[in-house]
């Protein structure tokens, strides 16, 4: 009897089968560690996202990202996955320059790094580098509404597809963006901060799977930051995350305790000490 969707490993073409049969839930991982728990916890696609930028290296956007920098983290997490799909998200300046540097960079996450699709932001502007990629069996996941990477042109992360227009940001270019990657060859699209009618005429437009965030319920699928459900993250969150745990709070209660012990002797005790095999003679002290 064939593995269910839940057990078996998931690939590109069981992401594009859940179009309209299930909905996906993508969570970003940075390292083996949170790899190894998303993928236990039955997440379907790891996001190796450039927001590591941010969360792990503490800066305050995702632009100083580098290659080298998102294939060493796609390297642990590859290692920490047995089912999941893992996705490599390509940082800035990684693919704009030139579609053959793309094509290297791209050919990096699943070489070196392990992952089996990259995900890159978007829309007709690199409608030809996907359709490249793709032309060369890499995978590609498009983003288009709040594109992290847009920062400054966008004046600070702010929600897309609010007003009407072709410009960037507008409402038809969004809905043009999302056609243009779907028929470049993109599997699936993030759309990020955008309001949730949009993304919800984008999601029944298109034949490839969306995964929203920021984009209401009406998506394909969700995508969130692992450091934002789990309440690691200190920074004021905005309005479409939720915190499954305070795991934040948490930790610094343990590291304290073991701080606290540690000052007054009680860490640690016997059962975390060593004890010679046989009496051994005292060693002389001078
Ligand atoms: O970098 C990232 O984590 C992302 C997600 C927020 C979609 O692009």
């Amino acid at each position: 009897m064939a593995a269910s969707f839940e057990e078996a490993k998931v690939t590109v073409p069981a992401v594009l089968a859940a179009k309209r049969a299930r909905k996906l839930a993508m969570v970003t991982a940075y390292d083996y560690t949170f790899a190894r728990l998303a993928d236990k916890a039955g997440a379907d696609l790891l996001l190796v996202g450039d927001s590591l930028g941010m969360v792990v290296q503490g800066c305050d956007n995702t632009l100083s990202v580098t290659m080298d920098e998102m294939v060493y983290h796609t390297r642990m997490v590859a290692r920490g996955r047995t089912r999941a799909l893992v996705v490599g998200d390509m940082p800035f300046l990684s693919y704009q320059v030139s579609v053959n540097e793309a094509v290297a960079n791209a050919g990096r996450f699943i070489k070196e790094g392990g992952a089996e699709a990259v995900k890159l932001e978007g829309g007709v502007h690199v409608a030809d580098t996907v359709r490249r990629l793709c032309d060369f069996d890499i995978p590609v996941m498009g983003h288009i509404g709040l594109t992290p990477q847009s920062v400054h042109r966008m004046g600070g992360h702010k929600v897309q597809g609010r007003r009407p227009g072709r410009e960037a940001g507008g409402r038809e270019r969004l809905f043009e963006d999302a056609l243009a990657l779907e028929a470049a060859g993109a599997f699936a699209i993030v759309i990020e901060g955008v309001p949730a009618d949009l993304a919800a005429q984008i999601t029944r437009r298109l034949g490839i799977p969306t995964i929203g965030i920021g984009a209401g319920a009406a998506c394909d699928g969700q995508v969130l930051v692992m450091h934002d459900l789990l309440g690691l993250e200190e920074r004021i969150a905005p309005k479409f995350v939720k915190r499954y745990a305070e795991l934040g709070h948490a930790a610094v209660d343990a590291i304290g305790q073991y701080v606290s012990e540690v000052r007054e002797g009680a860490f640690p005790a016997k059962e975390h000490s060593f004890s010679s095999p046989r009496p051994v003679s005292r060693v002389k002290e001078a």
